[in-house]
This record gives C-alpha cells, structure tokens and sequence, in this order.
C-alpha cells in the first residue's frame, strides 16, 4: 500500500512537473532522465528502490545488500538491463520477472541464490543473457528456462550444480553459450544437451568426469567450441566426442591423459585448435593427431612428464602454423622429422623447455615469423653458430623480435645469462671445436694406419713362420702346442725360475690382466 502511495506522488510529480522525470533518486544513486539509466552500484542499498521513474530501462544494483527482489520489478516494465551482481539474495522467488518482458539482461552473479523454481525466470521472453555466477545453486530442475527463448548466454559458473534433470534447457531455442564452469557435476550431463544442437560453445572446465563415455556429446552437432579443463579426465572413450562435426576449438588442458587421445580426434575433422596442456604423457609419438586434418594450433604448455617429440609426430598435419609447448619442464628432444614437410608453421615457442641444443632442421625456418626458445638450459658451443647467425640476419616482426633476443645461454659458465644474440661466433669456440674435430681425425686415421701396419706385420710373421713349418716340419713341433704347455706350466706353478717369473709379474698393476 505504501508502494502505491509513493508511486502514486511519483506519476503526480512526473506529470506536474514535466521535466522532473526521477522523482525520488535515492541517496549515493546517480540518475540519468534522459537516458533513463540509474546507477546505484555500491549505493549501500538494502531493497531495490520501488520510486525510479516507472519508463526505466537501465538500473545498476551491484555490490549492495539487497536480500530479495519480491515485486519490486513488478513497477518497471520497460526495463532492459539489470544488475544485481554481489548482493545477498538469497532465493528469486516465483514469478518476480513475469512483467520483464522487454529485458535483455539480467546479471545475478555472485549472490547466495540455492534454489530455482520452475517460474522464477518466466515472463523473460527477451532476456538475452542470464548471469547466475558464483552462487549455491545445486540443481537445475526440468523447465526452468522453458520461457527464455531468446536467451543467447547462459552462465551457471561457480555454483554447486551437480544434477542436471534432462529437459533442464528445454526452451533454450537461441542459446549459444552455456557455461557451466567450476561445478559438481560427475559426469557429462549428454542428454540434457539433447536439446541444445544449435549451441556454439560449452563450457565444463573445473567439473570432474575421470572417464568421457561414448557418445557424450553427440546431439551438439553445431558446437564449435568445447572446454574440459581440469575434470580430472583419465580416459575418453574413441566415440567421446562422435557427433561433433563442427567442433573447431577443443580444451583438454589440465588433465590426467597419460597419452594423446589420437582415436577421439577421429570425429574432429574441422578441428582447428587444441589444448593438451598439464597432462601426463611423456612423449608425442609418430601422427599423435592423424585425423586432425584441419589444425592449426596445437598447445602444450606445463605438461610435466612430456620429454620427447617424436618422429613424425605431426605428420600428417599440413595446416599446422603454431606450435606452442611452453614450460615442460622435461622436454629436450624434438626430432628432426617431427613437421610434416608441408608444413607452414608461422610460430613456434618452445620456451621455459628442458633444450640443452637445437638442431637447424628441425623446423622449416622459410615461413617462420616467430621462434621463441628463451629460458631453456642452453649450452652455447658451435653447435648453436646457426641460430647465432638466424638472430644476426633474420628480419622478424618487430614484437617477436624480443623473444629472439632474449634467448639467453646457461652453460659454460663463462658464459652464463649472456644473450645468444650478443655474442660473436668466436664466443661459440668454433674453432676450438675445429682443432677439436681435426684433431680427432688425426688420432682416428693414425690408429687405423697402426692398426694397418700391425696386421701386416703379424700377416708377414705368421708366413715365415709357415715358410720354416714347412721347411723343418720333423725337427719343430707344433709352435702352438709348445705356447699351451708354457701357459699351462706358468698357472700350475712351473719350474722354479718360472714361478719367479710370474712372482714379479703379479707385482705388476696390469698382471692381473696378463695370468
Ligand atoms: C654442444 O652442446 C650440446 C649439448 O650438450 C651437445 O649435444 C653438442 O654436441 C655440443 N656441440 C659441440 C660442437 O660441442
Ligand atoms: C627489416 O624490416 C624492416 C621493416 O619491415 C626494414 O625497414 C628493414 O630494412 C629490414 N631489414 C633487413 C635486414 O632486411
């Protein structure tokens, strides 16, 4: 009644005086009439104020203390945008917006809102976007959304929702993003979803499913986007992803895969994006992402276990232009054959890796625009002279050109934090490495010279001795047989003068080897 009686004064007020169009604009709210927007974030506001001007279309209630909504909004009718992010509300109610029809959006994040009834959000056949962000909602019971047919963004984020009944979306005709981030949910909620194949992009990261089924997304068949960080996801059945033609952007960061899930990709055809980040495998074996005939980026950042890339790795992916793999702490190795040699790779960053080197004809350096190697354990000898000379002559976009110049070396010693770039060949001690390399061929060549010589020599010993054979074979026995008898005396003991012998050979550090 006393509503009514303060409205009553507000349309005399607004009529009377044509010019005053907020009546009562409460304290710390700032009102705009002309553009009939009314902003009391952080008003200290503890009810929504019933005394605006009855024609508002945009109200800003955030960060106040306001506990429930009641009718209040029964008095705006041609409200368009409304905010009540970061008060105390605690439920919604039934029916509380069923004369919002002209609004777009409505924003109720960060309240304590535990339950919603099946009217609470009927009447918002314009509504737009839904926030209901970091509140305790638990469940999400059939029909809820049944009147929100145009309703574009849905973000139940930060709740506690961990059944979701199957003609939960029913209604959600326009829905294009559903994000159910940092839930409860157990498993992949699939027939729920039977109603959304018009949804572009899902997002289930920070809920835990350690095993996606077959089929678990197969009625999204316009889905272009799919986040499944962090769910604790061990295995995905080779159908997990059937169904999802369209998907071109894939998530899978922050997981517990232990090998890249090469059978799932096979429905992914479009895929053009993948994020394989802080899982568990320790190596990319040979077509790791065979049917991925579309990628163009592949993400690997802080996978723990990951050392090596193996041959042929990325064969054969022929759009593929950006290789991220950042911060494995264990990754040295990438072999020479892992790109496909179609490849047009634009950027590469390997940076915060374990490479002690890298080799020239790993990457295909022709189209390459941007090559990241900083904070690797770098050992700066003459086998990094071509990379020196990349970072001296190579014209890289100019942001790029950062990263290359901080590539800096960890070992010698002497060298330690330098900059590769600052540095000349000399500092690499390719000659040193030269002298090195002839040196050893010297060595290598005087061995087999000896080695020659010494053949020859046992070769030209060995046929006097069977010239003489021939000539004495009466007199002389058999030289050998004569050799066993002395070793046999030698270990038996011998003859006195024999045993001597052995006596100062066993003083001998090297005896050991001899007897
Ligand atoms: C440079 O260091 C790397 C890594 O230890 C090593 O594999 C390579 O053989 C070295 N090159 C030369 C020329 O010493
Ligand atoms: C590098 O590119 C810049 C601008 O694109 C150009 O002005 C400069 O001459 C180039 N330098 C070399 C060495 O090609």
């Amino acid at each position: 009644m006393k509503n009514q009686g303060i409205i009553g004064i507000c349309l005399i007020l607004t009529i009377s005086l044509k010019n005053v169009v907020f009546c009562l604009c409460p304290i710390r709210c700032q009102c705009n009439e002309e553009k009939l927007v009314v902003m009391c974030d952080g008003a200290g506001l503890d009810v929504v104020p019933i005394t605006l001007n009855p024609d508002l279309r945009e109200l800003h209630l955030a960060r106040n203390s306001i506990k429930g909504i009641m009718t209040a909004f029964s008095v705006y009718h041609s409200l368009e945008y409304l905010d009540m992010t970061s008060n105390q509300l605690v439920a919604l109610g039934r029916n509380n917006f069923r004369l919002q029809e002209k609004l777009h959006i409505l924003l109720l994040g960060h309240n304590m809102i535990s339950t919603l009834y099946c009217s609470t959000f009927d009447g918002l056949k314009g509504l737009r976007i839904l926030k209901l962000t970091g509140n305790f909602i638990r469940e999400l019971p059939d029909g809820i959304f049944v009147e929100l047919v145009s309703l574009e963004v849905l973000d139940l984020s930060e709740n506690s929702i961990d059944t979701i009944s199957k003609d939960a979306f029913v209604g959600l005709g326009n829905l294009k993003i559903l994000l159910l981030k940092d839930n409860k949910l157990g498993h992949v909620p699939s027939s729920s979803f039977g109603t959304l194949s018009h949804v572009l992009s899902i997002d289930l990261d920070l809920n835990n499913f350690p095993i996606l089924p077959e089929d678990s997304f197969v009625n999204l068949a316009n889905l272009e986007k799919l986040s499944l960080g962090s769910c604790g996801i061990r295995k995905i059945h080779k159908s997990a992803f059937k169904g999802l033609k369209n998907l071109l952007y894939l998530i899978l960061q922050d997981n517990l895969l232990d090998s890249i899930p090469t059978e799932a990709f096979l429905y992914l055809r479009k895929l053009l994006e993948l994020n394989l980040g802080q899982n568990y495998m320790k190596a990319i074996v040979s077509k790791s992402f065979n049917s991925l005939s579309n990628i163009q980026t592949i993400t690997i950042n802080s996978a723990p276990f990951l050392e090596r890339i193996e041959s042929e790795a990325f064969l054969p992916n022929i759009r593929l232009q950006n290789i991220i793999f950042n911060h494995n702490k264990k990754l040295s190795y990438i072999d020479r054959n892992a790109f496909s040699s179609f490849t047009l790779l634009r950027a590469v960053s390997l940076r915060g890796n374990n490479f002690q080197t890298f080799s020239e004809d790993v990457l295909p350096w022709s189209d390459l625009e941007r090559f990241d190697l900083r904070d690797n354990p770098l050992i700066c000898n003459c086998s990094l002279s071509w990379l020196l000379h990349h970072l001296q002559t190579r014209n890289y976009s100019e942001s790029f050109d950062f990263d290359l110049t901080h590539i800096r070396c960890e070992n010698p010693p002497v060298l330690r934090d330098l900059m590769l770039k600052g540095l000349s060949i000399d500092d690499l001690r390719c000659h040193e490495y030269q002298t090195q390399k002839i040196l050893t061929w010297s060595f290598a060549a005087i061995g087999i010279l000896l080695v020659a010589l010494l053949v020859a020599v046992l070769w030209f010993r060995q046929r006097t001795v069977n010239d003489l054979k021939i000539k004495c074979s009466t007199v002389i026995p058999d030289s050998r047989h004569e050799n066993r008898y002395r070793m046999d005396n030698q270990l038996r003991g011998g003859t006195s003068q024999e045993r001597e012998w052995v006596v100062k050979i066993g003083r001998d550090p090297y005896a050991g080897r001899l007897v």
